[in-house]
């Protein structure tokens, strides 16, 4: 019998990973199908729970569930405990375990597909939110020299750098006037079509600008190339979480690059970007 596999968010109809998952089961010959469902808003847990009924064997999740996913998971992974996050479940006779695959994705596209290595590096983290926390120890775990978290409301990165001790300073904007080997936009700005108050001293022609919203620049990544810096956007990301999600459920791990690959022809098909459906979005 084929496996079955879901994205389950509200909104989904945007979602990539049907199309990136299904790239993935035809490429290692997986029996597997893999669906978006709309669950409710206040509904995550019946849809997931009608859905392991239905014999579903694991699920993504995504916003605004990921907390949830958190709190119905009976076993979490140690990188979904320090994300305070699940994006990905899976099913078995013991229950629901819960991981968080966000920030390895995040990692592999830095260091293998954009050949960015961490080790010894300066970091910058703009945004103290779920998507910032979600990314931090998989980082930390790449031993950089310094992660340095900026937000606008100072409090929330300092209560961030708190809860992961070592190696992580908190500062404001304001503060971060030096460059960094690293810049990571985490926060929900580009989402609006907003540029987080950043100096331009922290980018210089070495520096690598990455901003976790997928579909091309925002206005984030055009001041980082005005400013000197390599660009790059997070659809690498979302395939990577895609791919490290797979290896879980599945035990093979897929070749991301012609997903990536036919993700970006995708999304430049149309003439107007702003419309197209890899506009805008985040895992
Ligand atoms: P997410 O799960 O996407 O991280 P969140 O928890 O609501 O969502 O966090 C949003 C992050 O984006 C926060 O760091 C927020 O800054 P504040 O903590 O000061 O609110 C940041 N953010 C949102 N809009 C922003 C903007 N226009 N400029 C700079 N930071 C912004």
């Amino acid at each position: 019998m084929t496996d079955r596999y879901a994205v389950f968010g509200h909104p989904i109809a945007h979602s990539k990973s049907p199309q990136i998952h299904a790239a993935f089961a035809r490429q290692t010959g997986q029996d597997m199908r893999y669906e978006a469902i709309l669950a409710p808003l206040d509904g995550f847990a019946d849809s997931v729970a009608a859905f392991v009924a239905a014999g579903g064997c694991g699920a993504n999740v995504t916003v605004p569930f990921k907390q949830e996913a958190f709190r119905l998971a009976n076993r979490l992974s140690p990188r979904a405990q320090h994300a305070g996050a699940v994006n990905t479940l899976a099913f078995d006779a013991g229950g629901t375990v819960g991981d968080n695959t966000d920030g390895a994705g995040l990692v592999a596209d830095l260091t293998r597909n954009l050949n960015c290595a961490l080790t010894g590096k300066r970091i910058l983290l703009l945004g103290a939110g779920g998507a910032a926390r979600g990314v931090i120890e998989p980082l930390l775990d790449q031993q950089p020299m310094e992660l340095v978290v900026a937000n606008r409301t100072v409090s929330r990165a300092q209560e961030l750098a708190a809860l992961f001790g070592r190696g992580v300073r908190a500062c404001s904007f304001d503060a971060t006037d030096t460059s960094f080997d690293v810049v990571i936009n985490a926060t929900a700005a580009s989402l609006a079509g907003d540029l987080p108050p950043l100096s331009p001293r922290v980018f210089t022609a070495g520096t690598l600008a990455y901003d976790m919203m997928y579909g091309g620049d925002t206005p984030f990544l055009d001041f980082a190339r005005t400013h000197g810096a390599r660009t790059a956007d997070g659809l690498g990301m979302l395939v990577e979480q895609a791919a490290e999600a797979f290896h879980l459920w599945r035990g093979v791990r897929p070749d991301t690059a012609p997903v990536i690959a036919a993700l970006r022809q995708d999304g430049l098909k149309g003439e107007n970007l702003a419309a197209s459906p890899l506009r805008g979005q985040r895992t």
